[in-house]
């Protein structure tokens, strides 16, 4: 089964998700379907919160080369241990917010601790796509959002054409 996914403006996306005490046979079939919705969008990255689900769960799949080996990642409660000094700037977009990109600068390089669908603990060392991922899936667990990067102006022009498809969709 794929989740369906909130689009901004929720008041669901501006939530700081709760910590995961135990990993479920439930949480396990959540981040399973989660996997789901994010390859079908097609995205990268997905975070419990933006499936109305308010725990500390991303999944994410930064492997973009045609022909590679897909490497589903599944973290909860993932936290940033490290961040680099070095800055990275990528266009990035949002399955909450289709269609609309914008440059964010974020730390290049980082150390993320999670706990794996198994419970185990992992800690791993991201660059490049990887990086901006999770620290863009870990965002939404505070509530937060690639936009609120952005100058207000540029923001509120987004949440407005967000608000304009939102209410398309709902005449259908
Ligand atoms: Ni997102």
């Amino acid at each position: 089964m794929k989740r369906s996914i909130l689009l901004h403006p929720d008041p669901r996306l501006k939530k700081v998700a709760t910590p995961v005490a135990d990993v479920t046979d439930d949480l396990r079939r959540l981040a399973d379907e989660m996997l789901s919705s994010m390859y079908g969008a097609p995205g990268i990255g997905l975070a419990a919160p933006q499936v109305g689900v308010l725990d500390r769960l991303i999944v994410l799949d930064c492997v973009k080369e045609e022909g590679e080996k897909p490497r589903p990642v599944v973290m909860f409660n993932p936290e940033i241990l490290a961040a680099s000094e070095e800055l990275n700037t990528y266009e990035e977009g949002c399955l909450s917010l289709p269609e609309l990109f914008a440059d964010v600068t974020r730390p290049a390089v980082v150390d993320v601790r999670w706990m794996d669908e198994n419970g185990a603990e992992q800690t791993e060392t991201f660059d490049g796509l990887w990086a901006t991922c999770v620290q863009h899936e870990i965002d939404h667990l505070e509530g937060k959002l690639f936009i609120d990067y952005l100058k207000p102006l540029r923001r509120q022009m987004m949440t407005r054409k967000m608000v304009k498809v939102k209410r398309e969709l709902a005449r259908g």
